[in-house]
């Protein structure tokens, strides 16, 4: 009995270290050979408020994607067979999906973090990006694509900066401190939603509404003082201005963040 019992667990062990050693050796073949990489995060990654791209050799760069509702900059892309591309994505607002069609990239831009990849693209064609995260009323427009071509002869893209050349990428991550007010608003993904000269958007205007009254969705009258500033940013479903939907998703900001836009929408006259 004990020695039957013994070896049908030695089978057991035996096909569990089996299919574990088939699958570190899978791993090992796909990262020497198939150059398919783990995606990795990039702490101490400057984070990415405009999408650029960078050269770093003729065969080698690296586009910095942006992810913002509802679109990725760069949205194209054109590059020459054979190039291989860095791929470092991030999000100025929600979390949204990043996926190359054809490829094995598949990433998640998520805000606050950078995200890398790299692809070398040996077969001409088109790929399409899709945003694969539900990231609100725009997310099926959220698109973009790269052109692999055989006749392209440098990387050319829609961004209006030009490609940077090899600078070292700086280790310090933004902090409050050395940004303005403005720049804030805009790297928080703020500016997506709401415009600073009186057109209405995804969410109200916050030109002048400061100290006004607004009319919220129950019926009510408040006055955008800056209690209610500083409530509609950390608690945005709270007291809903009419007109507009539950869209806002609640920011990892800090109180000095969050101080510092109340400021900044106030002097917005
Ligand atoms: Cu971005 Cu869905």
């Amino acid at each position: 009995m004990l020695e039957q019992v013994d070896q049908s667990e030695r089978r057991v062990l035996l096909y569990a270290f089996t299919t574990s050693a088939v699958h570190l050796f899978l791993i090992a073949i796909s990262v020497a050979f198939l150059q398919i990489n783990v995606p990795t995060c990039q702490p101490n990654e400057k984070l990415i408020t405009q999408g650029f791209i960078r050269s770093i050799s003729p065969k080698h760069i690296e586009v910095h994607y942006l992810a913002k509702m509802w679109f990725f900059e760069p949205r194209q892309l054109l590059i020459p067979v054979g190039t291989k591309v860095d791929f470092f994505l991030g999000s100025v607002d929600v979390v949204h999906g990043f996926h190359i069609n054809h490829t094995n990239i598949n990433l998640m831009a998520v805000p606050g973090v950078i995200n890398k990849a790299t692809h070398i693209f040996s077969k001409p064609g088109i790929y399409h990006i899709v945003c694969h995260e539900y990231c609100g009323m725009g997310h099926q427009n959220m698109t973009a694509k790269i052109e692999v071509s055989e006749s392209a002869v440098g990387v050319t893209s829609d961004l209006k900066q030009p490609i940077v050349g090899e600078e070292p990428i700086s280790e310090t991550p933004i902090t409050v401190g050395e940004i303005t007010a403005r720049k804030l608003f805009e790297i928080k993904g703020c500016a997506a939603c709401h415009s600073i000269d009186g057109t209405a958007g995804v969410g109200p205007s916050l030109q002048g509404i400061s100290e006004s009254k607004v009319q919220l969705d129950n019926g009510t009258t408040v006055t955008a003082d800056e209690a209610y500033l500083k409530e509609s940013i950390t608690k945005p479903q709270a007291k809903l201005i009419k007109g507009y939907g539950p869209v806002m998703p609640v920011l990892p900001l800090t109180d000095d963040e969050i101080k510092k836009l109340v400021d900044y929408i106030k002097t917005l006259k």
